[in-house]
């Protein structure tokens, strides 16, 4: 009696053995499929017409609140946009949300890569930005991705570069730092 309760319970209890097993194997085999990229690049915003425009006025001059502005930049590897090789396309809003704090702005923005291994991939980043000549950093979220950069999380630390007010022109530096699969 008791051996013919065995035959029928050990291969069904070998079989769910060996299911969670598997089913621990598959998740270690994820974890360890993680990659972590780190990207190094420049971001050229020109502060007017034909790549971006001002689409809602600024209520208050000294804050810039109510600004909201849509933008096609660019991305290149290094700090000269006129002299550097492009690595890609960020396009997005940035919008100045308070009316007591100077110029902060958030960001709503798609990083869409044309480069190497990253070509056809994008990064969705948001946050706030605390423009700075100083150097100071601003800390963006990488919200999610696309392409190599599917399941992406991370962030980006964004600095002041340079600018050029004759040309309307703002450069940040980026390094991002993005978990993907
Ligand atoms: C901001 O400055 C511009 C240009 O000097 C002016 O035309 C506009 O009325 C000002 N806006 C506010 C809300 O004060
Ligand atoms: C681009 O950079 C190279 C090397 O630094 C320099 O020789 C060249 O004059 C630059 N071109 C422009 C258009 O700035
Ligand atoms: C923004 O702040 C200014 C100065 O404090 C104030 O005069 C104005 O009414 C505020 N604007 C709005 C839309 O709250
Ligand atoms: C990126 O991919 C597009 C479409 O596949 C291709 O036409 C283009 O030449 C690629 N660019 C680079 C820099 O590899």
């Amino acid at each position: 009696m008791a051996s013919t309760k065995l035959s029928v319970f050990l291969p069904l209890l070998v079989t769910l053995l060996l299911a969670a097993l598997l089913s621990i194997g598959v998740k270690i085999c994820v974890i360890i499929g993680l990659s972590l990229t780190h990207l190094h690049f420049y971001w050229s915003n020109f502060q007017r017409a034909p790549t971006a425009v001002s689409v809602a006025p600024i209520l208050n001059n000294a804050t810039f609140y109510g600004a909201v502005t849509i933008n096609d930049d660019t991305l290149t590897l290094g700090p000269d946009p006129d002299n550097s090789t492009s690595v890609g396309k960020a396009r997005g809003l940035y919008h100045f949300p308070s009316n007591t704090t100077s110029f902060v702005y958030e960001m709503i923005y798609s990083f869409a890569f044309t480069y190497g291994d990253y070509n056809g991939s994008s990064l969705s980043l948001l946050g706030s930005v605390f423009p700075s000549l100083s150097g100071t950093a601003s800390e963006l979220t990488v919200a999610g991705g696309t392409g190599v950069f599917r399941f992406a999380r991370g962030y980006a630390v964004l600095k002041f570069a340079s600018g050029d007010p004759k040309r309307s022109l703002l450069v940040n530096e980026l390094d991002v730092y993005v978990s993907h699969y």
